[in-house]
Parts: structure tokens; C-alpha cells; sequence
């Protein structure tokens, strides 16, 4: 009896929700329905407004000390992009500690199924040379002694979560001291990501935009499939992260069948916290992803014809085609890494043991492609340092739909309320019509650095404010990132530090 009343003042307090924000919507019907979406000009990067991106220090920035206090060890953990992130943040450890940086392990662990480690996937030669004048890096610990073959032991320590540079400067440097290395484990979320020193932060773009730069089979690959879009014109991409685990965490559960359900609950059983997870509760905060049929609808508010092509960045679509027929029939170009590479040239690059790579792919892609739109966006994620990268990579048109507000929309539209139906492409417009598309703006709480790193990492010729005029001698700029490479590869991670 209390489990019935519960529910039902639940189902109350959601319904009551759609109310308000149906009205409010409402309310602003004037508005909405005149709201236009300039689809064309969305093909095109975004004005900078005399920014470009930089990441050369604007300061006395010494090159490392010849004498360094030890050697950091670092595992990172987590998929693609939350290594990439700890990358980034070893780098800046190792500089704030005076460190030699041993190169990063990466997590082997048994989802992503990877065992490449960082030369399996990042251009090594290219990482320790573009960093040089910021932090020595080493591949491996060096030997104790010559005739035992025997390596250097690193003291183990668990770093705090988010700790301060102050943690690495103290704690951590002298337990460096002591033992000659350490070793950190896990890596990620172990180093702020809002630090206010901003070298600290160009540091980081230096390392994320510049210095971590895909093997060469993998550049090679996303830049045919690349090369293949744009031969019959421009092409969106998305990432599309309808995947069990992700949604297995977002504990959207209700729209999918009982033995579906059943597989999802499973999975955040053995992988994720308890936490009672209701989908229109979670719909309407915003934290369920977009379904394939709802990226299509949006599109199609926006006003985005059924000829755009839709490159779909993504793993195995849970519940399959079910989910995917109705954006198939809105937008027939649907295409993913398979449908345009040949299997031989994606076998090189996917042999087993080597998951990351598929999404390293992608992610080039994505980063090339003219629009780019992502269907969830969680903590240092694909898609978070997608839309960072793509900032910094000339202000590119990113798509980001705001879920928590169109939610309600969509729910009205499935109970099939009638002024809220017919109003349906109006609302959902308004709503988009808000995005800033790939405008530089001020990272805001709880944005990421990673996902913005503006202002830090760019700069302006004329400026009254002398912390965002560009540096004389600009060891990076924005010029570079475009030209085209000797390799035929557009220099998206330029290496023009000399
Ligand atoms: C690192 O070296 C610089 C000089 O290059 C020095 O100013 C700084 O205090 C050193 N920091 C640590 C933690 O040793
Ligand atoms: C695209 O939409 C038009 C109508 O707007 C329709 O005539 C055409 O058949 C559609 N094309 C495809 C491939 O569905
Ligand atoms: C690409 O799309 C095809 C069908 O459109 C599908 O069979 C295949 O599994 C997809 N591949 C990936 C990697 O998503
Ligand atoms: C950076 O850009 C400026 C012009 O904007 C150019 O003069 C300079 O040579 C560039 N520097 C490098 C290293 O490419």
C-alpha cells in the first residue's frame, strides 16, 4: 500500500513537472514559434571574434631542470578520453613536481579490451619531443643496476581525488625524494582541473591539442574516411551513446523490453553504485541519453533536410535496429566507420586487444567533421573533450542539446497532448535555438576545462587586457593546426614547436 502511494505521488510529482514546464514553454509561444535555426550557416566553423587558439606560455616559462627530483609513474584508468585527460594531467604533475615522467600506462582492463598500451595507440616519438621544453619523459624506469637487468621499484601511493598542485609539491615530492619514484594509481580525477595558475593550464593544451597525436595508421584511417564524406559534401557527426554500459549508469531503463532490461540491470549491478533510478525522474533531469529516433527529431526541428549526411560515432547500439529504424527513416545517410572504410583497412587497425582504437577513429572523425553533436555528455568523456578540442580547432559547430529542458517536450509529444503535439517542432526549436554552436564563451561551473578551455588556451592580437594579447614569439598558433601535412594529413595536432 505505501509502495502504490509512493509511486503515485511520484507520477504526480513528474506530471506536475511537465506542467510547469509545458507552460512556461507555452508561455513563450511568441517567441518559439518565430525562432529561427540559420541551418546554413551551422555548416561552417564559428566566428572567432579576433580569438585563436594558443597554447605557447605567455610568461618566463624555464625548460625542466637538468637535475630532476625522480621519476613519476602514472596508470590511468577509464576509456579513450578519460586517459586522455589523465595524460594530460601526468604531464602537469610531473612539471609542478620537477619529475621525470616514466610514459603513462594505460588501463588494460577487460571492457575496452586493450592492451596496446600507450605506443598501441599515441605517436610516442612525436609526444616526448613536443614536449621538451616542458617536461623530461622517459619510456621506461631505468635500471638499478646494469648486470641484474633490474628495474627501479616505484613507492605506490593512491592520489587524493581532484588534489590541489600543493598535494604533488609536498606529499608526493617527498615521498618521490625518499624512494627516487612513485607511482600513482588510479590516475584520473587525481589532479584539479581548475587550477589558477594559467601556464598550468596552457600546459595541459599543449599536451591534449599538440602533443598526444594518434599513430599514424590511425590519422592515416580517419582521414580516408574523412577525405570519403567530404567528397560528396559536407556531413554531421554524432556521438551516438546509446551503449549498454552508458545506459546501464544512466538507469534509463522503462523503454526497453523486460529481458533487455534485465541484461542492463545486471550490468550496473556488478559495475555501479546502488541508487534507486526511475527513467521519467532521471528523463527530466536531464541525464538519460538521447534515442536515436530523438536526435532525429531534433534534427529535423532544427530544419536539417533528409539529404544531411550522418556520420554515427558509436559501439553496439543497445536494442538494435529497433532503436534506429526511426532515425534511418528521417535521415537515410547513415554511415559509421564500417559502412566507409573497407574491412581490410579497419582490421589493421582493430586487431584484437586493440578496443581503443576503434573510438580513437572515431574521434578523429568527429573532430574533423563540419558539425558535431553528442547524445550525452558526462565527466571526461569522448564527447566532453571532443567539444574542447573542437573549440580550440577553429571554433567548430558543435550541436548540444540541453536534454533537461527538451525533455518534457518529448514526453508531451508521446502522451500525445494536443496544443503540445502541434507545437512540437516550435518548442524543440526554441529550446535549440539557445546553443551557442561553437562560440567561444566563459567556462561557467561545473563546465570542464577539458570541455572549454577558454579563455586559457586562446589568445587575441589586440587586446587592452594584456592576459589574453597573443605572445610575440608564439611557439604554437592556430595557422599551423590547418596546413596539411607531408603525411597528407591535416595537421589537426600541429607539431610546430621548435
Ligand atoms: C622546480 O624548479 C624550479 C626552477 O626551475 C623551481 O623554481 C621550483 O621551486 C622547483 N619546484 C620543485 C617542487 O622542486
Ligand atoms: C526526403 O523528403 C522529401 C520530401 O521533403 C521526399 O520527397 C523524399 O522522398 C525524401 N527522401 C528520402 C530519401 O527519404
Ligand atoms: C554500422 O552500421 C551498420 C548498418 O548500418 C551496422 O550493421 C554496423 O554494426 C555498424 N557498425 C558500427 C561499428 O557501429
Ligand atoms: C604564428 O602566426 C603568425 C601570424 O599570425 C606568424 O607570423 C608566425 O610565423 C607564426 N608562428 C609560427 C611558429 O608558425
Amino acid at each position: 500500500m505505501k509502495g502504490f502511494a509512493g509511486r503515485l505521488s511520484i507520477s504526480g510529482l513528474v506530471l506536475l513537472l511537465c506542467m510547469v514546464s509545458l507552460v512556461s514553454q507555452l508561455r513563450q509561444d511568441g517567441v518559439i514559434v518565430h525562432s529561427h535555426i540559420d541551418v546554413n550557416s551551422l555548416w561552417t566553423s564559428s566566428s572567432s571574434s579576433g580569438w585563436r587558439p594558443s597554447s605557447a606560455p605567455r610568461s618566463f616559462w624555464p625548460p625542466p631542470p637538468k637535475k630532476s627530483n625522480g621519476y613519476l609513474v602514472v596508470r590511468c584508468n577509464g576509456g579513450l578520453n578519460q586517459q586522455r585527460s589523465a595524460i594530460c594531467n601526468a604531464v602537469l604533475a610531473a612539471r609542478i613536481m620537477n619529475a621525470t615522467l616514466v610514459l603513462p600506462e594505460l588501463d588494460t582492463n577487460s571492457f575496452w579490451n586493450d592492451k596496446s598500451g600507450f605506443a598501441g595507440i599515441y605517436d610516442v616519438e612525436h609526444f616526448i619531443k613536443s614536449l621538451r621544453h616542458d617536461v623530461k619523459i622517459v619510456e621506461s624506469l631505468p635500471y638499478v643496476s646494469d648486470k641484474k637487468k633490474k628495474k627501479m621499484k616505484a613507492f605506490q601511493i593512491a592520489p587524493p581525488r581532484d588534489g590541489p598542485p600543493s598535494w604533488y609539491e609536498t606529499e608526493a615530492l617527498a615521498k618521490m625524494k625518499q624512494h627516487g619514484a612513485i607511482y600513482l594509481t588510479p590516475f584520473s580525477h587525481r589532479l584539479a582541473e581548475e587550477v589558477p595558475n594559467a601556464e598550468y593550464q596552457r600546459l595541459r593544451c599543449r599536451v591534449n591539442f599538440h602533443a598526444l597525436r594518434f599513430k599514424p595508421d590511425v590519422m592515416q584511417l580517419s582521414n580516408q574516411i574523412v577525405s570519403r564524406l567530404r567528397a560528396e559534401g559536407h556531413f554531421m557527426s554524432i556521438h551516438l551513446r546509446f551503449e549498454m554500459d552508458m545506459l546501464a549508469f544512466a538507469g534509463c531503463l522503462a523503454i526497453f523490453k523486460p529481458e533487455e532490461q534485465e541484461i542492463l540491470r545486471k550490468y550496473r549491478e556488478q559495475n555501479f553504485a546502488k541508487k534507486r533510478l526511475v527513467y521519467n525522474e532521471r528523463r527530466l533531469i536531464g541525464k538519460c541519453p538521447l534515442t536515436p529516433e530523438e536526435v532525429g527529431l531534433i534534427l529535423q526541428a532544427m530544419g536539417f533536410d533528409n539529404s544531411t549526411r550522418l556520420y554515427l560515432a558509436a559501439g553496439d547500439i543497445f536494442g538494435g535496429e529497433r532503436f534506429m529504424q526511426p532515425l534511418r527513416e528521417m535521415y537515410p545517410h547513415l554511415e559509421n566507420r564500417t559502412t566507409v572504410a573497407a574491412p581490410e583497412e579497419l582490421e589493421a587497425v582493430q586487431a584484437e586487444g586493440r578496443g581503443l582504437l576503434g573510438p580513437a577513429v572515431d574521434y578523429m572523425v568527429c573532430l574533423l567533421s563540419d558539425i558535431f553533436m553528442p547524445t550525452y555528455d558526462g565527466p571526461s568523456n569522448f564527447a566532453n573533450n571532443l567539444l574542447g578540442h573542437r573549440l580550440y580547432y577553429g571554433f567548430r559547430t558543435s550541436i548540444q542539446p540541453n536534454r533537461k529542458a527538451l525533455a518534457p517536450i518529448f514526453m508531451a509529444r508521446e502522451s500525445g497532448g494536443g496544443a503540445a503535439a502541434a507545437n512540437f517542432e516550435a518548442m524543440v526549436r526554441g529550446v535549440m535555438s539557445g546553443g551557442t554552436f561553437g562560440r567561444s564563451h566563459r567556462r561557467v561551473n561545473p563546465e570542464s576545462f577539458y570541455t572549454n578551455p577558454w579563455p586559457e588556451c586562446f589568445c587575441r592580437k589586440e587586446s587592452d587586457d594584456p592576459r589574453e594579447r597573443c605572445p610575440a614569439n608564439t611557439r604554437m598558433n592556430a595557422t599551423a593546426s590547418e596546413e596539411e601535412g607531408s603525411d597528407g594529413i591535416k595537421r589537426v595536432l600541429s607539431d610546430d614547436v621548435e
